[in-house]
């Protein structure tokens, strides 16, 4: 086949959804994976209405069951090619850390740590033999900074920084490019049904703070961005030469990672305790 390959994790809704449209658009072969093919509905009547349905192939995958990588694996193969990954799938668990059981960090690492990390292994022979392909993963502005009340999906996505940078300069002399995506609040379904709150009670000294943090993200929903322009993003990404490693998306997130390594972090810290409710 001469067509380009790409797989996208997480297809289903959100950034996974539209930017597995963009790749079809700019001429990839997407095979679409989602834990819930009956949930392909909205993708597939948005890909007839343009004619490229003949592009998307819809998978089953759920990132944290190996079974079901390695079915992905095996259809890489009989593919004979692959070109760009994109590492999607993910939830936001959040939650104070005193109240918020183990649990739900090892559930939260194991779709968006564990999961990206056992996905890529099992398509990176492929890459490494061919000598070309590109990983690109999502990150999150929580990647960079971190806030209060978000510590699993922080400490996530902090670790899938570190983990990518790894595999961006173990794979680079194999003509493989990593590439983090890091996008600030943007409106999908992360905010509703992607979201797992562990819920602070009324007599918790918690929970002031948790009910101003949820105000805080409902009064700011309307300003949050429009998910087309990440998914655009990553189309162009997927079709770059030489692409960089980061790419902060999103209002306000290029000057708040900016800010942030510029100042000290008792200058950051108060600005950051500042915008919080108080106890
Ligand atoms: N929206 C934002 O503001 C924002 C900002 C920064 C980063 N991100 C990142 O962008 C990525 C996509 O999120 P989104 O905003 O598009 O949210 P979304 O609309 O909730 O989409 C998340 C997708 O991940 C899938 N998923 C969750 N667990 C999975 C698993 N174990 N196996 C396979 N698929 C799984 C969901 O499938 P189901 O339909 O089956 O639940 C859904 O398709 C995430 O990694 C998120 O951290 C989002």
């Amino acid at each position: 086949m001469n067509e380009p390959i790409a797989i996208v994790t997480g297809s289903s809704s959100g950034f996974g959804l539209l930017t597995t449209l963009e790749l079809a658009r700019s001429g990839f072969h997407v095979i679409a994976t989602m834990r819930n093919p009956d949930k392909s509905g909205g993708l597939l009547s948005e890909a007839k209405k343009e004619n490229i349905e003949d592009k998307i192939y819809i998978h089953q995958l759920d990132v944290t069951s190996q079974d079901s990588i390695n079915q992905l694996a095996k259809l890489t193969e009989t593919r004979g090619r692959i070109d760009v990954l994109v590492n999607n799938a993910g939830y936001a668990a959040a939650g104070f850390v005193e109240e918020l059981p183990m649990e739900e960090y090892r559930k939260q690492f194991e779709t968006n740590v564990f999961g990206v990390m056992a996905v890529t292994k099992a398509i990176l022979p492929y890459m490494r033999q061919q000598r070309h392909g590109k990983i690109i993963n999502l990150s999150s502005i929580s990647g960079v900074v971190a806030f209060p009340g978000m510590s699993p999906y922080v400490a996530s996505k902090h670790a899938l920084e570190g983990w990518s940078e790894c595999l961006r300069l173990e794979m680079k002399p194999f003509g493989v490019d990593v590439i983090l995506v890091e996008p600030g609040s943007y409106r999908t379904s992360i905010w509703s049904s992607g979201k797992q709150l562990t819920r602070s009670q009324p007599d918790s000294p918690y929970y002031r703070l948790m009910e101003g943090m949820e105000n805080y993200i409902l009064s700011g929903e309307e300003k949050f961005g429009d998910p087309r322009e990440v998914a655009q993003k990553i189309a162009v990404i997927a079709k770059m030469q030489k692409p960089a490693l980061r790419f902060p998306i999103g209002k306000g997130v290029k000057t708040a990672i900016l800010i942030k390594n510029l100042i000290p972090w008792s200058r950051w810290e108060s600005i950051l305790l500042n915008k919080l409710p108080k106890r």
